[in-house]
Order: structure tokens, then C-alpha cells, then sequence
């Protein structure tokens, strides 16, 4: 098998991060930028366009099948929303067109990560967390080091996967074991190379480990937290291994620490909430994924 540890600086040189996403990231922290640059940028995909429509007009934002045109999708959704819904669309277009032969793993992980990115929002929002609406895009993000595995390894899957299966490892022991480098690893040195603000980098980094997250914990803990409810409800990717419960997780006592609310409330009626919050973001979740 090839020294991944070795070949990681190379790939990074190979796996760059679309313009036009980065230009999304920066456009949704520039306060100068104008509804008519976004609407134009939108606008000259058809396929991108149809698809906003779609999604504005869904349940989900109440607006009720009002939205008829870009223009008015991004007034009433407003611009961070639009950005992260384009991010969504980038990302995916991305990530499915990359490697045909492991079309079923990339499609595994994009609804893994929209799910996470659903999630994360789900949770900040019910329990009030102060996350600033970056808890979906950092969802989305989290498990990017898996897409270099995917990608660049393939060989390596099947013996990960089937390490995670019978011998009941997390997935970061089974690649540690396998390819001597986590998708925690690669995925925060990808965040550096792609100049992710930091704060996306660290839950790269520290998902798995929340308490080694040290700019932006509550951020890192509400997505860990998202991660393992999306791994219990069917739409996750080997990240919890066999026989573990969501008690244990640190993530879960650390968003304690940050609200008292959803400290004492009984972890079964934590996820009795956020289980119906989720059925009601199924039909976005199906929408975006
Ligand atoms: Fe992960
Ligand atoms: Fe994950």
C-alpha cells in the first residue's frame, strides 16, 4: 500500500477548492456585496436557477410558493441563507462529478454531509445556541478529509469499512490502522490549503476529539453533536462504532457547559425534540441531497 502520510502535500496541490466557492465564503462575509452581483451569479445557471426556486418555494421557509424569481428568493431568504444554499449546490455538483467508479461512497458522503449541515442548524436553533449561522456550512464541511480518502484511496475503503464492521472501531482508529492518517487530519490540512476560516478548520480537526477544539468549542460540539444523531437515524458513515450510545460522547456534555436549558433536560427528551424537528427538514434535506 502507498505511504498516504507522504502523498497528503501532493494531493493538496491536486484537490483545489472551487473558485466559485470560495468566492461564495468570502461574498457571504462581505457586506458589500449586492443582491444583483448574487442574483446575476445565480442567474446564468438555468439548472441553479430552477433549483433555488425549488427549494425557496419548499415548506420548510413558509413562504408558501411566493418565489418567483431570484431577485425575490433572496430578499426574503436573505443573503447568508442564499450563500449557503449555493455552497450546497457547489459542493455537491463537486463531489458527485468526482470519481464515477465511487459514485455510491461519494453519495453516501454528500448526504451524510447536507444531513449534518441540516442538523447542526436544527440543534443551534432549538436550544439557542450562539453559532451565527456557521454551524451549517461547518457541517457541511466536517468530514472533507473522508473525500480525499474516497478520491485518492479507494483502495482503502473496503479494508476501513470492513474494520469498522467486525472489529468495531471508529472510523478514525480504522484509518489510522489502514492509512496511517485520519480524515480529520487530511481534512483540516485540505481546510488550510483551501484558506477555510479557521474556525471551519478546527471542527475538521476536531470533531472527533471536541475537546482539543479551542477558538470556537460551542461550534465544534454542536456539529459533533448533529454527526452522531445523523449516524443513529440512518445517514451516517461509519462514525460510531457498534454499541456506543450518544451518552457517552464528550460533545454532548460540552453543549451542557454552554447552556443550562440543555443541561437539564433528559438527553431521551433532547432527542425526542430534535427528532420531530427533523421530520419536518426531511423534505429540504431530500431537496439539497
Ligand atoms: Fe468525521
Ligand atoms: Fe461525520
Amino acid at each position: 500500500m502507498r505511504d498516504i502520510r507522504n502523498e497528503i502535500n501532493r494531493i493538496n496541490e491536486v484537490v483545489s477548492f472551487p473558485t466559485v466557492v470560495a468566492e461564495i465564503l468570502d461574498a457571504m462575509t462581505d457586506e458589500k456585496i449586492t443582491t444583483s452581483k448574487i442574483t446575476r451569479l445565480i442567474e446564468s445557471d438555468p439548472a441553479l436557477t430552477t433549483k433555488m426556486l425549488r427549494v425557496a418555494n419548499s415548506p420548510f421557509y413558509g413562504l408558501r410558493g411566493n418565489v418567483k424569481s431570484i431577485q425575490s428568493a433572496i430578499t426574503m431568504l436573505g443573503l447568508d441563507e442564499t450563500g449557503r444554499l449555493l455552497l450546497t449546490y457547489h459542493m455537491k455538483a463537486r463531489l458527485i462529478s468526482l470519481n464515477q467508479q465511487q459514485n455510491a461512497r461519494l453519495e453516501a458522503l454528500w448526504k451524510h454531509s447536507v444531513t449534518t449541515a441540516t442538523v447542526s442548524r436544527m440543534v443551534a436553533s432549538r436550544y439557542k445556541f450562539l453559532t451565527d449561522g456557521k454551524e451549517y456550512t461547518a457541517g457541511l464541511l466536517h468530514d472533507m478529509g473522508k473525500l480525499v480518502l474516497i478520491q485518492y484511496f479507494p483502495e482503502t475503503n473496503p479494508v476501513i469499512e470492513q474494520m469498522i464492521r467486525e472489529r468495531s472501531l471508529c472510523d478514525v482508529d480504522a484509518e489510522v490502522q489502514v492509512a496511517s492518517i485520519s480524515h480529520t487530519s487530511i481534512g483540516s490540512q485540505l481546510g488550510e490549503k483551501w484558506r477555510l476560516p479557521s474556525e471551519f478548520v478546527e471542527v475538521m480537526r476536531c470533531h472527533h476529539d471536541v475537546r482539543t477544539s479551542e477558538q470556537n468549542p460551542l461550534l465544534t460540539a454542536v456539529v459533533r453533536f448533529a454527526d452522531l444523531l445523523c449516524e443513529q437515524w440512518g445517514y451516517g458513515v461509519g462514525e460510531q462504532p457498534q454499541g456506543f450510545t450518544l451518552a457517552e460522547d464528550k460533545a454532548i456534555r460540552m453543549l451542557g457547559e454552554f447552556d443550562a436549558f440543555f443541561r437539564d433536560r433528559p438527553l431521551e427528551q433532547v432527542i425526542q425534540d430534535l427528532t420531530a424537528d427533523f421530520e419536518k427538514n426531511l423534505e429540504l434535506i431530500q431537496l439539497l441531497s
